[in-house]
């Protein structure tokens, strides 16, 4: 067994580098996009998205097409992959789509503080794990490869990319470009302030350009355990 699950990270960009507006959600990408990052959804085992994305979107985190959802049935796989959040303070709503939807599995990793506090309001909802006095990501990704987790999808928000892709956990970078401008600094961007292994003098591999529609999808090679599904 791996001792990390294979890392997809998939993120919708403006043309100016924001995944959001400061205030309300903001749905950048378009119907085409959304399908296709359903069809990766459907190949995952777990998705998992920072707490500020649970709060700010309400995301359902769900496979969408009837017929994915079916097709995974038949593979003896809950209809869509785990859900999987991340917190310090342990501020998630039980009533949020990330807990309510979907019969899948849910886990919070949570920091060790407010472990009691968050198993106490998210406990019927999902499993809380006590992820360490600080959480991270490499502790994360080991835990869920030893739950059976062998295709992990991260989906935002920019906390969570920076931390994933300066501590060199993601295998794939699955970028979109939407043509807006936010043109606001207080708007969330891709990833925050970092030591990134990629640089001026180790660049990533582009391995496909793909246009759909008004978007188009820029797809690197960010480990040698790529995989050109
Ligand atoms: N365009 C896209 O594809 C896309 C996708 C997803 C999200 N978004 C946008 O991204 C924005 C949110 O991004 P964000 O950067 O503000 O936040 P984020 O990455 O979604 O979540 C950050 C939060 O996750 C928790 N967290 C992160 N690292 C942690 C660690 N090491 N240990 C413990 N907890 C940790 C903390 O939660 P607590 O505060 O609970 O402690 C932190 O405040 C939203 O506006 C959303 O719309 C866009």
């Amino acid at each position: 067994m791996a001792d990390r699950p294979y890392t997809l990270l998939s993120c919708c960009v403006s043309i100016d580098g924001y995944i959001g507006s400061a205030g309300s959600r903001l749905l950048l990408s378009n119907e085409a996009d959304f399908d296709r990052v359903d069809a990766v959804r459907a190949s995952c085992d777990a998705i998992l998205v920072g707490a500020a994305t649970v709060r700010a979107d309400n995301p359902r985190l769900l496979v969408r097409s009837q017929a994915r959802r079916d097709e995974r049935a038949a593979r003896g796989l809950p209809p869509s992959p785990a859900k999987v959040t991340v917190t310090r303070r342990g501020d998630l709503d039980a009533r949020a789509d990330f807990f309510r939807v979907g019969d899948v599995e849910k886990i919070v990793y949570c920091a060790r503080p407010l472990v009691p506090d968050a198993r106490r309001r998210l406990g019927p909802v999902a499993t809380v794990v006590d992820g360490g006095a600080s959480v991270e990501m490499r502790t994360i990704v080991s835990d869920l490869a030893a739950r059976g987790v062998e295709r992990l999808m991260v989906e935002g928000g920019g906390a969570v990319h920076t931390q994933f892709l300066s501590e060199d956990l993601v295998d794939e970078l699955q970028l979109v470009v939407a043509p807006i401008f936010v043109g606001d600094s207080h708007a969330p961007r891709f990833v925050r302030d970092g030591l990134f292994p990629w640089n001026a003098s180790r660049r990533a591999e582009l391995v496909e350009v793909r246009q759909l529609g008004d978007v188009v999808l820029l797809r690197y090679a960010l480990s040698s355990r790529f995989e050109d599904a």
